[in-house]
């Protein structure tokens, strides 16, 4: 089952004075809203990367639409947004069918949760981007069924660098073992690193986590690690986006600046 809307999916039919049911008013005010906060958000994206003397360009923003609803998803999409995040398999499928059948704009799918291998068959038909491998044998698993639908899977490897026991990804030492391993895969596409910053209200305490994240990512580069791998830097989300982005992200996971608080 989808998991319900936060706003607008009241069916209440009571007219308003323009002659438009409320539901569908709310609707259009929560879609302007979501419009509104993905515009501020680009600003701020692009006000982060001009003072870290970066292209905007190179940050894409992958909207996490997760507990959200389809038609709120479509609300960013209309509003430009082309990258949206999902960290439950089901609910990624079924927004995406819902929102294909709404006619909605193409969209890069990131799967950004924590993933079972019993789940990876439903991502590989289309997924654009796995962020959150932290095993050979989920990687393997990637590799057989990418394989399967003759299309290969891009990949980040999640590194818990900040050690927290509650996270997932591999210590920051197993990184280039684990590397090692999808460079031997034919169907894995490995295209950088992902990460989690413990919640803080201080966004610049994520600032060393998101800078180890990025020399590791340097220091596989300096080994040899094939030049078109690790270039992506998955770290960032509400509230320290601006902060990893001055530390070299290149994707940033946002949600709640986007559509509210999830329920
Ligand atoms: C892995 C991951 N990245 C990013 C986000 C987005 O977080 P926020 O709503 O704080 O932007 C979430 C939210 O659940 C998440 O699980």
């Amino acid at each position: 089952m989808m998991r319900s809307s936060r706003v607008g999916s009241s069916t209440s039919k009571k007219m308003t004075s323009d002659g438009q049911d409320q539901g569908s008013e709310e609707r259009n005010q929560q879609a302007e809203k979501i419009a509104e906060n993905w515009r501020r958000v680009v600003e701020r994206v692009h006000a982060a990367a001009e003072r870290a003397g970066r292209e905007p360009a190179e940050v894409a923003i992958v909207a996490v639409s997760k507990t959200h609803s389809a038609a709120d998803a479509l609300a960013v999409l209309k509003a430009g947004a082309r990258d949206l995040g999902e960290n439950y398999v089901q609910e990624m499928v079924e927004k995406r069918e819902e929102l294909e059948a709404r006619g909605a704009p193409p969209v890069r799918w990131h799967f950004i949760g924590h993933l079972q291998r019993n789940k990876v068959k439903y991502l590989t038909p289309f997924c654009a981007m796995i962020h959150a491998v932290d095993s050979e044998r989920l990687a393997v698993e990637i590799d057989r069924r990418a394989s399967e639908q003759g299309r290969r899977q891009a990949v980040l490897v999640e590194v818990n660098v900040s050690g927290e026991a509650s996270k997932f990804g591999v210590a920051p030492e197993a990184v280039t073992s684990l590397v090692e391993v999808l460079e031997g895969l034919e169907w894995v596409e490995l295209r950088g690193l992902m990460t989690m910053a413990p919640y803080s209200e201080d966004s610049e305490a994520s600032r060393p986590i998101y800078r180890r994240l990025r020399q590791l990512a340097e220091k596989l580069r300096a080994s040899g690690a094939p030049s078109k791998v690790l270039s992506e830097l998955s770290m960032g989300m509400t509230q320290d986006f601006e902060v990893a982005i001055e530390e070299g992200a290149t994707l940033v996971r946002i949600g709640t600046a986007i559509f509210g608080p999830r329920t």
